[in-house]
């Protein structure tokens, strides 16, 4: 049988749908523009062109892969996040969209020149708690060229990932990277002017109940954030005054069923001058901005 582009579309597209894999002619389309390595469009402009025995192959292999609920970014090694390109797979959370609000509020703060009236750009320190793939640091790099961003992970190879991906986009003297615990191997005579984390934050009877390509492929220990999901918020909270500068800021990423235990805790925190729940696209209570005295 000849297999042009357009066929094998059509035939993928139908068994991703008996399937039920969501978005089946999209994928389909992805799947294969990555095997033959062009651009999604381009597949338009050569319908009519006939895929080789190889990429025949590769294309079937992504397509079982797929059938078996593997997430498609994971397939093709790659997620977009505010409109840049990171690599991803197994080991790492794919960056989520939502996460986009966290840098625009991160973002808000440090390019406010009256947040922090002492400090030039060329003096700001970040620190990332969790950074994964390395999107919130890797933006912040580049958005503030003048910056440095001390970045943390637990796992060795989302920071292989993180390592790669600020080579790729030309930010890796502006950013340390540091296996930690957290806080662990930072020093808190290094004072930062803001702390940025999406921390892990599902509740274990949620992780129970995620579908099976986020479950039983992304590494748990992006996801787990003990009985409540706030374990690593808490975590965070307690310990931010030690490393900030004076009137320093925590951004962190919440669940929205989450933000009236963290109100209640902040609200007897005496270290902390003021916060604000900020809502995301979907207008969930999705970031918490807190401002330390
Ligand atoms: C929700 S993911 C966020 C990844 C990335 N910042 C993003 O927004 O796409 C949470 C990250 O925290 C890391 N992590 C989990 N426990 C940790 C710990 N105790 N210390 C540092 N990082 C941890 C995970 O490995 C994971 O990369």
């Amino acid at each position: 049988m000849n297999w042009t582009i357009l066929k094998l579309i059509e035939w993928t597209t139908e068994h991703f749908k008996k399937q039920e894999i969501p978005n089946p002619r999209l994928e389909s389309e992805i799947l294969l523009a990555h095997v033959l390595g062009k651009k999604r469009i381009d597949l338009y402009l050569e319908f009519d062109h006939s895929v080789g025995p190889q990429e025949l192959a590769a294309y079937k292999l992504l397509i079982q892969r797929r059938v078996k609920h593997e997430p498609v970014q994971y397939l093709t090694g790659r997620q977009e996040f505010w409109s840049l390109d990171f690599k991803v797979g197994p080991g790492v959370l794919i960056p989520r969209p939502e996460t986009e609000c966290l840098v625009e509020q991160a973002l808000k703060i440090l390019k406010n020149k009256n947040s922090h009236p002492e400090r030039s750009e060329g003096s700001l320190h970040i620190l990332e708690l969790g950074t994964g793939s390395g999107v919130l640091a890797i933006v912040l790099a580049k958005e503030l060229p003048q910056s440095h961003i001390w970045a943390g992970d637990i796992s060795e190879r989302a920071l292989s990932y993180a390592l790669e991906n600020a080579k790729t986009h030309g930010v890796s003297s502006q950013i340390h990277f540091q296996k930690s615990d957290l806080f662990s191997a930072f020093d808190s005579k290094q004072k930062f002017h803001l702390i940025i984390s999406n921390p892990p934050y599902l509740t274990e009877e949620e992780w129970g109940k995620l579908a099976p390509h986020i479950r039983e492929f992304e590494p748990p220990e992006a996801f787990k954030g003990g009985a409540q999901g706030i374990d690593f918020h808490l975590k965070i909270l307690d310990l931010a005054s030690k490393f900030l500068m004076p009137n320093g800021f925590v951004v962190l990423e919440i669940a929205p069923l989450q933000s009236a235990m963290l109100k209640e805790y902040l609200e007897r925190q005496k270290s902390v001058s003021s916060f604000e729940i900020v809502q995301d696209y979907e207008h969930r209570e999705r970031i918490l901005v807190v401002q330390y005295g």
